[in-house]
């Protein structure tokens, strides 16, 4: 038996699965994310840790033999956070999270000390990343700082309270500014950057590799057998496309959800760090991966259905409705999706969302189809951008909470000219990743036989005519966003 953890960025989902990778039980509790000022977003790390418990709790009540005989369990989790601990192992602050972009000037200031950042680290300095969060601390909260004695990752924390052990794995390690991504290890040039060194670290683990055993004492208490191993795990992306058994080369995967990726495997290191790409490790030995990041996908959805008061299946049926019959290229509104800045491919933390073209004829459909379209646009600029490094990709799967309408993913189809294949298991994602990578931990598994396809639900339709009505607005979209990186900054 076998647990994989996915610790969200709005809930912890935790899955159960036997060594068929059937889901025997499943759980998902709620947590709250706190945004306490435009662009700030933070979490109480101890909301992880409870949220977890209660997930134990309520598998072990589904299944309560099989928890008990559970050999290995692996955790993923939304990546970048920095939870800070001190010498008594206390949590110094809330965790500032992914999607908090306060940081801007620190990833300037560390780009002009140390120009070859991009080279050492494969990456672009960008907010969302750990390393600019830790100099934000630094100069804002010096009391703090000095108190540090870990970093560590949101998923990574919830692993020491599991076990004890600072430990972190090779694709949630890409995501922080630290790691040399080609050779695999941490960067002390890059450590040096912003005042920290290798002692502040976790041990770095491959995510298929054994990284410690739960607690005995805890694994009592929370019923489990005594030696259950925890697998080094990996970031949410990197195992939602394991969970989809994305591994290979010529595989890609969009996943929708609050943020909007578009994620690429690839055999050998490379990056394209100047379009904001992120060139990260797999959750594999010896295997790397490209990705595109758009901070909103599915929340630009959520906001523009609780602003008008309607429930998302409602706000579906008014955007389908108005795709299939009243659609043209013209007299149709534009829509930005920023609402939290970007940064794949602009890197701007100041840039917001917009609607462009309203009139008086517009309508409430109009604007929710412009929403669903401008996040569909940002998707494909991603893509596109990709595509420049890697255009071996033969097959793409969708994932993720937006993967659920069909018809959502007919339209980005149509919109990148591309058939995507929906996955029947598709809402599993990170979690069965995880599961997987823990089964790979036990050395009882070959990759081949865990890391089995998505069983293919459906294969999209590209809608040619609507396909041409996208090509053209797509151009126009790419235009409006280009003016508007232009006064970003003068708005904020
Ligand atoms: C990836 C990223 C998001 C978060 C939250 O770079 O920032 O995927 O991990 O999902």
């Amino acid at each position: 038996m076998f647990i994989g953890i996915d610790l969200g960025t709005s809930s912890v989902k935790t899955i159960l699965i036997n060594s068929d990778q059937k889901t025997l039980a499943s759980h998902t509790e709620p947590i709250e994310l706190l945004n306490p000022k435009n662009g700030y977003y933070e979490q109480n790390p101890e909301v992880w840790i409870t949220a977890t418990f209660l997930c134990f709790e309520k598998i072990r009540q589904q299944k309560p033999k099989e928890f008990e005989i559970v050999d290995s369990l692996a955790i993923s989790g939304q990546m970048h956070g920095a939870t800070l601990i001190d010498k008594n192992f206390n949590v110094l602050r809330n965790c500032i999270l992914w999607n908090d972009t306060r940081s801007m000037k620190e990833c300037i200031e560390m780009t002009s000390i140390y120009p070859n950042i991009e080279e050492e680290s494969g990456n672009l300095a960008m907010p969302g990343f750990t390393a600019p969060k830790i100099l934000w601390i630094k100069k804002n909260e010096p009391e703090i700082f000095k108190k540090i004695y870990k970093i560590l990752l949101p998923k990574d924390y919830l692993r020491f309270r599991l076990s004890g052990d600072f430990v972190t794995d090779m694709s949630d390690a890409s995501g922080t500014l630290w790691l040399n991504v080609k050779n695999r290890n941490w960067s002390s040039d890059l450590l040096n950057l912003t005042s920290i060194s290798l002692d502040n670290m976790p041990k770095l683990v491959e995510g298929s590799e054994c990284s410690t055993y739960v607690d005995k004492k805890l694994a009592k208490k929370i019923g489990f057998k005594s030696n259950v191993i925890i697998a080094g795990g990996a970031g949410d992306q990197a195992a939602g496309a394991a969970g989809s058994g994305v591994i290979h080369f010529n595989q890609s995967v969009i996943s929708l959800g609050t943020s909007g990726v578009y994620f690429s495997p690839s055999v050998n290191y490379s990056s394209n760090a100047k379009k904001a790409v992120h060139s990260f490790c797999h959750c594999l030995p010896n295997t790397w991966h490209h990705m595109s990041v758009m901070l909103s996908a599915t929340n630009c959805i959520d906001w523009i259905s609780n602003t008008l008061g309607l429930n998302i299946n409602k706000s579906f049926e008014h955007i389908e409705d108005y795709c299939l019959n009243i659609l043209q290229e013209n007299n149709t509104p534009y829509f930005l999706p920023y609402l939290s800045g970007e940064r794949t491919p602009h890197n701007n933390s100041n840039i917001r969302g917009s609607f462009h073209q309203i009139n008086t004829s517009t309508t409430k459909s109009a604007m929710l189809y412009a929403v669903l379209e401008g996040v569909t646009f940002g998707i494909k600029n991603g893509y596109e951008i990709i595509e420049e490094i890697n255009n071996k990709t033969e097959e793409t799967y969708i994932v993720g909470g937006g993967s659920k309408s069909e018809f959502w993913a007919n339209f980005i189809s149509s919109a990148i000219n591309k058939k995507i294949i929906i996955g029947e298991d598709s809402n599993l994602g990170p979690s069965l990743g995880v599961a997987r990578l823990a089964m790979m931990a036990t050395n009882n598994f070959s990759k081949k036989e865990v890391f089995k396809k998505m069983p293919i639900k459906k294969e999209t339709h590209i809608n040619e005519q609507l396909s041409n009505i996208l090509d053209k607005r797509y151009k126009k979209w790419l235009e409006i966003v280009s003016t508007n990186l232009q006064i970003a900054d003068k708005l904020l």
